[in-house]
Parts: C-alpha cells; sequence; structure tokens
C-alpha cells in the first residue's frame, strides 16, 4: 500500500480522475486529492472526496474547515509516496517545467521529493506543440515521468494523439515504483478451481474465482520476484511479468506443480483444488435415463500433502477456506501437511471468500505466530502474506 497524490488539473479528462481514485483505493492505496481551480469546473471536489475518502485540497490559503493549519501542501508533500497529475494540461506541464509554484498543487509538486508521474490529455495540435514537447522534455531530464497520452477521440470533436492514457495503465505505473525486494524468489502459486470432467461436456467445479491467487501473483511479480502462476480455469486477466501454466484437472495442476517444485524457492497454494473426481469419465454424452443416477468419485492427489512430505528448502503456504471451526480445521492442515504458513478465512463471511474483491485472513505460523490481518483488498491481503513469507526467508538464510 502506497500513499498516492492525484493532482488534477483542468482538463475534460478530470472525469477519468475519479475513476483512478476509486481504482487505487480498491488496489489498498491510501489517496489524497489537490485540485486546481480550473479542475473544478469539471469535477466536484466532492466526488474525490467521497472516493478517496479524505478531504480534498483546494485552496493554499483558506484550508477547510476540517483541516489543520500546518504549512499542508509541506506536510502532504512529504507523506508522498508518490503524486500523479491526472490529466495534466499544457499549462500546468509549463508551470512545472518553468518552476512555478504559486498554488496548491504546483507547491506541493516542487516540494516532495517522491516520484511525479504526469498523465497528459489534450488537444492533439496542442500536444504536438514544440513549447509543450520542450517543456516535457525539460520534465523528464529532470527526473519526472509521463504516461503518454494514446491516439483516440478528442473531446474537440478531432482524433489524434492527446487522449489521457487509461485509469488502469496509470494505476500500473505505480506497480513499476515498488521496491523489489522479492528479487532472486522462484516463486511459484496456484489459482482457482480445478474442472473434474465427467463426460465430454460435463465436469464437476467449485466456485473459487482466482482472484486471491491472481493477486499474490501479481504483487510477487510486481516486487520483482520470478512468478509461475498454475491456474486452474480462470477469467482473471494475467498478470504481467507472470508466467502462467493454465491446467484443468487436479492432476494436471499436481503434474505442472511438480514440475516446478524443485527450482522453487516458495509455494503458495491458493488454488480450490478438488479432493474428488468421477471414477470413471464416459466418452459419450451420458444420456438420461428413467430413474436417478449415481456419480462414484475417487480422491485426488493431495498436492500440498505431497509438496509437504518432498520438502527440501521451499516455503509453503498453503489456504484454508473453512465454513466453521476455522481455526481447529487450519492449524490441523498446517501440522498434516507439513506447511510453514495456513492462511484460513472464513468464507461465510460477506468480506471474505470466493469472488469478493476483499479477504479477511488469519495467518498460522509453523513456529506459533498468529497474524490476524484486518479486511484487506485482495491486493493488500496479497502483500501481506508476501511479507510474510519474506521474513520467513530471510531468516532461514541468516541461520544457513
Ligand atoms: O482442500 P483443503 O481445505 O485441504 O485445502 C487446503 C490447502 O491444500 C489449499 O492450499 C489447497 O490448495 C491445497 N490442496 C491441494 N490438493 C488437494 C486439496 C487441497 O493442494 N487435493
Amino acid at each position: 500500500m502506497a500513499h498516492v497524490i492525484v493532482g488534477v488539473t483542468g482538463g475534460i479528462a478530470a472525469y477519468k480522475a475519479a475513476e483512478l481514485v476509486s481504482l487505487l483505493g480498491k488496489q489498498g492505496h491510501e489517496v489524497r486529492c489537490i485540485m486546481t481551480s480550473a479542475a473544478q469546473q469539471f469535477i466536484t471536489p466532492l466526488t474525490l472526496q467521497t472516493l478517496s475518502g479524505n478531504p480534498v485540497y483546494t485552496d493554499m490559503f483558506h484550508p477547510q474547515d476540517n483541516m489543520e493549519w500546518q504549512v499542508e501542501h509541506i506536510g502532504l508533500a512529504r507523506w508522498a509516496d508518490c503524486v500523479l497529475i491526472v490529466p495534466a494540461t499544457a499549462d500546468f506541464i509549463g508551470k512545472v517545467a518553468h518552476g512555478l509554484a504559486d498554488d496548491f498543487l504546483s507547491t506541493c509538486v516542487m516540494a516532495t521529493a517522491a516520484p511525479v508521474i504526469f498523465a497528459p490529455a489534450m488537444n492533439d495540435q496542442m500536444y504536438a506543440n514544440p513549447i509543450v514537447q520542450r517543456n516535457i522534455a525539460t520534465l523528464r531530464e529532470a527526473g519526472y515521468r509521463f504516461v503518454d497520452p494514446v491516439d483516440g477521440n478528442l473531446a474537440c470533436g478531432t482524433s489524434g494523439k492527446g487522449k489521457m492514457a487509461s485509469p488502469g495503465e496509470i494505476a500500473a505505473v505505480l506497480e513499476t515504483l515498488r521496491e523489489q525486494d522479492l528479487r532472486g524468489l522462484k516463486i511459484v502459486v496456484t489459482a482457482g478451481p480445478t474442472r473434474e470432467a465427467i463426460d465430454p461436456v460435463r465436469f464437476m467445479t467449485n466456485h473459487s474465482s482466482g482472484k486471491m491467487g491472481y493477486a499474490i501473483a501479481r504483487q510477487a511479480a510486481n516486487r520483482g520476484a520470478d512468478v509461475v502462476l498454475v491456474s486452474g480455469p480462470s477469467a482473471q486477466p494475467v498478470p504481467s511479468g507472470v508466467t502462467v501454466v493454465k491446467v484443468a484437472s487436479a492432476r494436471d495442476m499436481f503434474e505442472a506443480v511438480k514440475a516446478q517444485y524443485d527450482a522453487a524457492d516458495v509455494v503458495i497454494k491458493a488454488a480450490a483444488v478438488a479432493d474428488y473426481r468421477p471414477k470413471t469419465v464416459a466418452t459419450q454424452k451420458i444420456k438420461k435415463s428413467e430413474g436417478d443416477m449415481v456419480l462414484e468419485l475417487e480422491r485426488n492427489p493431495d498436492i500440498l500433502a505431497w509438496l509437504g512430505e518432498h520438502k527440501k528448502h521451499q516455503i509453503l503456504m498453503g489456504f484454508a477456506a473453512e465454513t466453521n471451526d476455522v481455526r481447529e480445521h487450519a492449524l490441523g492442515k498446517l501440522a498434516r501437511k507439513h506447511l510453514d504458513f495456513i492462511a484460513a478465512n472464513d468464507v461465510t463471511m460477506s468480506h471474505s471468500g470466493f469472488g469478493k474483491d476483499t479477504n479477511q485472513i488469519t495467518v498460522y505460523g509453523a513456529d506459533g505466530r498468529v497474524h490476524e490481518l484486518p479486511v484487506l483488498a485482495k491486493e493488500a491481503a496479497a502483500d501481506q502474506l508476501l511479507n510474510l513469507v519474506l521474513e520467513k526467508y530471510q531468516s532461514k538464510k541468516a541461520l544457513s
């Protein structure tokens, strides 16, 4: 989670700043917004206040009633891990390039030591103007970064290069600013459900969306790890920088994980693996008949139990999605499967479990420590799990 300032200047793309603020919040970042007076002609401070959950800074000299007056722009400049200027008008780019600082946003940009990223949005001719381009070059030279605009339809009725990058692309740039504290680690993550065939058209599965496992893979890659994601069928987008191995059945997943095991430093098993599969798979579609039908099931291999039995240097984290007696079941699995950690959650709770964007996890360690995490976005929860894994890896390394 990072402290992010979103500075909004006066262009029609300001409405997309609202979407960006919402997205950053969902990703677990704490967002504070600053608006120039021109920005307030396009959207209101109330919009960004509601989406960020924080008061919006608009005025240098007349802070809002609920803000403390303590040279706010300097305090905020220090607080930030990153400043995003969304949208960045030609005017604002020119102002910063020439060292002008006469309002809340420009003074904050001038005073911060955090990375500042501009997302320009303007008419294509304005963007192509040599003065604007020179200002951008000056800022780049000084270490400021840009998410370039793209070709597209512009608000002025023309089309060309000047349309602001999407909120998703702007948010993704934040990830490249992350500390690469997992560099050198090979992490295998499993995610999603498995599918066990009944006949050529039917299968057994479960409600797993893959969101938690994909979030772990994404965050691990963002922090520099070499990540292999072994995924059952999932609609989640493949995180960039992650190697994905797609599988269907538990047995496919078993083979894929085994192939990665020797080289892995860490295995995190977030997949919801089917414990049973149909004993025989019909080669033709099963036809209905008058009476009931019985489907005979046989056990699937327990992948994690196998990994536990064959563990050498690897750190193993399992997941326990439970509907009752969470602690007892989790501790049982931790011991039985020789795990280093088990991340347990009660999937009957409204903010946890299948398909949700948030999770409330309690992590039990083999060392007896219990880490109760608050309700977090799955990305933020993933980071906490990775912190525990990293701490364990570093303490193992220090001992060896
Ligand atoms: O299904 P169960 O609650 O035992 O799952 C606990 C952990 O074991 C999870 O991390 C799951 O991915 C893993 N598991 C597995 N192979 C199975 C069943 C579960 O790896 N056949």
